[in-house]
């Protein structure tokens, strides 16, 4: 039978809803269940949460920040809040190692691309509009015909079954395969694809405490998933730089970077074809579990949507703002002494920005659990960060979502919880079920033919 209610099995959590401070742990097994309560605890008793000795030098400490005006005042001043990983790539660079060297030193080929292409915020800036934008910030656009070719394709599959595994059979195939068209990667290494995101964002799902640790046995399982990862890549860069195609790697190739005056070479092609792979594919398969959720447990809405389209933008904000994929990232470092709400942050103190927090802070939301079409400033959540390090593949995302959610209105009637789900959340720090079965309904009149063209903002 069809429902709209969760009826979530708290017992198969191996931890208790908080109910007051003491109770509060955003970083423990089974946490995941229980976040949104405990950020109504935060929000009321401790909105800047001090993790004792949790910093990144021995004896200083980490700070999670749960209000929205902490967490957007330190993501706008990239000066006086350091980020993590630019301070390390700096670091590299000024030990004066190559991107191979530094590559050899940490086994990060993001990081060590990064030595010779962006080491200060300013060619961070610089990077991001010559090399990235063009492809997965407001260049995304050129790839709306593609996406929805893929969101028709993977709905034929299951079109005319009564219930449908949503995950596999769509949230998580929809981005792999725009990620690997956007890369120039072909179709059948799809799965190649997925494997290698899957294991670079291990550290997001299997890691530790608020710096999202391995241990050296999972380290070393990454590094082993990851063999054959560059190699593959520079196939791809020589194969490319012989005969250019119209994709991302093709265009890597061949770009001067204006910053530097000269093209990139292969690791610094490779970098940024891992930080692609690495941001590009679960976040957004989370975004689209969750959206499809939402509309589950909101009875008419699938419908409302489906007759006025103009409200599908506001609805996958409020889907972003309500259920954020990325719940808070460990990337900030204060660069002097903080006070935030009357706490005394020290300088070189780490901060947690927990953006699924923020998002719900009924100080810059009013009624913040609730998921309203109308409100003023939908875009105003931190599901992508804000300020000058926002997300880069924010827009091809967004794309994403509107584009799915637009051939699913168009060819469907309806969904609803199907038989079987637990709603039990994976580990880590991201937030998504680890199966979702839903009950679709056929349209016996598909509007628009399942191009979506009525629902891209
Ligand atoms: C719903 C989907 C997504 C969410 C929730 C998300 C969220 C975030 C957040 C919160 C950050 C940190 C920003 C900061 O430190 O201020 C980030 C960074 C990043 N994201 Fe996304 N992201 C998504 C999709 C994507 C996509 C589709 C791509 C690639 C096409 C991508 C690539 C990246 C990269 C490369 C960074 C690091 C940028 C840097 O070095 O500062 N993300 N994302």
């Amino acid at each position: 039978m069809s429902t709209n209610v969760r009826h979530v099995n708290h017992d198969l959590s191996p931890m208790r809803c908080p109910v007051s401070l003491e109770d509060v742990d955003l970083f423990a097994d089974g946490s995941q269940e229980h976040w949104y309560e405990a950020y109504e605890i935060l929000h009321r008793s401790e909105p800047v949460y001090r993790i004792e000795g949790g910093g990144i030098s021995a004896g200083s400490d980490a700070f999670v920040l749960t209000r929205h005006d902490d967490v957007t005042t330190v993501v706008r001043d990239p000066s006086r809040f350091r980020v993590v990983s630019t301070m390390r790539v700096r670091e590299l660079a000024d030990r004066g190692l190559t991107p191979e060297e530094a590559y050899a030193t940490t086994r990060n080929l993001m990081q060590a691309s990064m030595v010779s292409l962006r080491p200060t915020q300013e060619l961070y800036f610089q990077h991001r509009r010559e090399l990235t934008d063009p492809w997965v910030g407001v260049g995304a656009l050129r790839h709306r015909e593609m996406i929805t070719r893929h969101a028709n394709e993977l709905l034929d599959e299951w079109i005319d079954d009564d219930q449908v595994e949503f995950i596999s059979r769509f949230a998580r195939p929809l981005p792999q395969r725009v990620m690997a068209d956007v890369l120039g990667f072909p179709r059948q290494d799809v799965t190649l694809l997925a494997d290698w995101g899957d294991a670079l964002v291990m550290p997001f799902v299997h890691g530790s405490g608020l710096k999202h640790e391995l241990t050296s046995e999972q380290a070393h399982e990454m590094g082993r998933r990851l063999e054959g990862f560059q190699d593959y890549i520079y196939e791809h860069v020589v194969a490319k730089r012989a005969d250019p195609q119209d994709d991302m790697i093709s265009f890597l190739c061949d770009v001067t970077y204006d910053a530097l005056g000269r093209k990139l070479t292969d690791i610094e092609i490779a970098g940024i074809v891992h930080a692609m792979v690495l941001g590009g594919l679960e976040t957004t398969q989370y975004a689209l579990e969750e959206q499809a959720q939402l509309l589950c447990e909101h009875p008419g809405m699938f419908e409302q949507l489906r007759i006025d389209r103009t409200k599908l933008r506001s609805f996958t904000e409020e889907a972003l703002r309500l259920r954020a994929p990325t719940h808070g990232l460990s990337t900030r470092v204060t660069t002097r002494d903080e006070a935030f709400h009357g706490v005394l942050v020290p300088a070189g103190s780490l901060l947690h920005l927990r953006f699924a927090a923020a998002n719900v802070d009924g100080d810059e939301f009013p009624c913040p659990f609730d998921l309203d079409l109308d409100r003023k400033g939908i875009g105003r959540h931190v599901t992508f960060s804000t300020g000058p390090r926002v997300c880069p593949g924010a827009t091809l995302s967004r794309l994403e979502q509107q584009i799915a959610w637009g051939v699913l209105l168009d060819r469907l009637d309806s969904i609803d919880y199907g038989d079987g789900n637990d709603w039990m959340h994976q580990p880590g720090i991201m937030l998504g079920t680890l199966k979702l079965n839903i009950r679709v309904r056929k349209s016996s009149n598909p509007l628009s033919a399942g191009t979506g063209r009525s629902s891209i903002a």
